[in-house]
């Protein structure tokens, strides 16, 4: 694994594997890498002949100075982790310093993020995050230039941003969206987890039991032929959070796929694509999830997990 911490050492060394006719892919990280991130590096490794991972803690996404100060970062914890990845180490890191990312410090040209994509969910309560996330996103893809990117479903409402902004700016990039992964009892893995209490990480199983719930009130249309009961898989998801008082819910939502607000209609085909997804507040950590009803194989891991 070669590592490199400038743009033109970057390109360098990706312009010497395109000389072989090799094929690049890229996983964009903010480091502190567990297991989600690991999965992500693996996916790439199987659809592309190079692996570029970043490691880059952005502060344009960053709406308050605490939070980036308080983020996470230990690199040599993820340098062992990917060397540690055996035959899907990956070729490349990079690691690039505030200052070079941002040489003339806060950008004057950002890539924004319009309308109803980035009006709601995450959005609502963090202003200018998927500003700041779009921005570095362009900024890697042209950096590295790869075939493809990698991210993780977890975060479905920044996936889509980028769905989108490769779509709308013509970025040639193919974008993969990777399933997300969880603990043993089902909390979507992330580096927030460990700053949760043994108490607080048993509280945390809720988020992933709601959005179960609603799978099952999904599937019970589905069997019995029915149309999707939006109201039903509103009061199933929000349920298991009434005997939770101590976890502080940002949203419940149930929107669609693409456009990330709620779908035109009260009643849906049973078949119907919808993202539900949650934020809540567990003692001092903010957590996220999600699953797409009606991707029988994202409702399934998430049935699986929870079991
Ligand atoms: P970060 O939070 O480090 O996440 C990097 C990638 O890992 C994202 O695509 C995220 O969705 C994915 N990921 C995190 N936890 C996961 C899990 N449990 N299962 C599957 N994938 C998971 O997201 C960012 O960094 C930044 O916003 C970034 C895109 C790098 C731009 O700065």
């Amino acid at each position: 694994m070669q590592e490199v911490t400038t743009i033109t050492r970057l390109r360098a060394a990706v312009d010497e594997y395109r000389r072989t006719g090799a094929t690049v892919g890229l996983v964009p990280t903010m480091g502190a890498l567990h297991e989600g991130h690991l999965e992500l590096v693996r996916r790439c490794a199987t659809e592309s002949d190079v692996t570029v991972v970043s490691i880059f803690v952005n502060p344009t996404q960053f709406d308050r100075a605490d939070d980036l100060a308080a983020y996470p970062r230990d690199l040599d914890g993820d340098r062992a982790a990917l060397r540690g990845m055996d035959d899907t180490t990956p070729d490349l890191l990079y690691v690039p310093s505030t200052e070079q990312m941002y040489p003339s410090g806060d950008p004057v040209v950002r890539v924004s993020v319009g309308g109803g994509l980035t009006d709601r969910l995450c959005g609502r309560s963090r202003p200018g995050h998927f500003d700041g996330v779009a921005t570095v996103v362009t900024k890697l893809l042209n950096q590295v230039a790869p075939d493809l990117a990698v991210f993780g479903r977890k975060d479905r409402q920044q996936l889509q941003i980028i769905r989108r902004l490769v779509t709308d700016l013509d970025l040639a990039v193919r974008v993969v969206g990777v399933p997300t992964v969880r603990e043993t009892d089902a909390l979507a893995i992330s580096s927030r987890n460990r700053r949760l209490s043994p108490t607080e990480r048993e509280q945390a199983t809720v988020l992933a039991r709601a959005l179960a719930s609603a799978v099952a009130v999904a599937r019970q249309a589905r069997r019995t032929g029915g149309v999707l009961p939006l109201e039903a898989l509103h009061r199933a998801l929000a349920a298991p959070f009434d005997e939770m008082p101590e976890v502080r819910v940002d949203y419940l939502e149930v929107v669609a796929p693409d456009t990330m607000a709620p779908p035109d209609a009260a009643e849906l085909a049973p078949d119907t694509r919808l993202i539900v997804a949650v934020a809540a507040e567990v003692g001092p950590v903010r957590l996220i999830d999600n699953v797409e009803l009606g991707d029988l194989d994202d409702e399934d891991r998430l049935l699986e997990a929870v079991r």
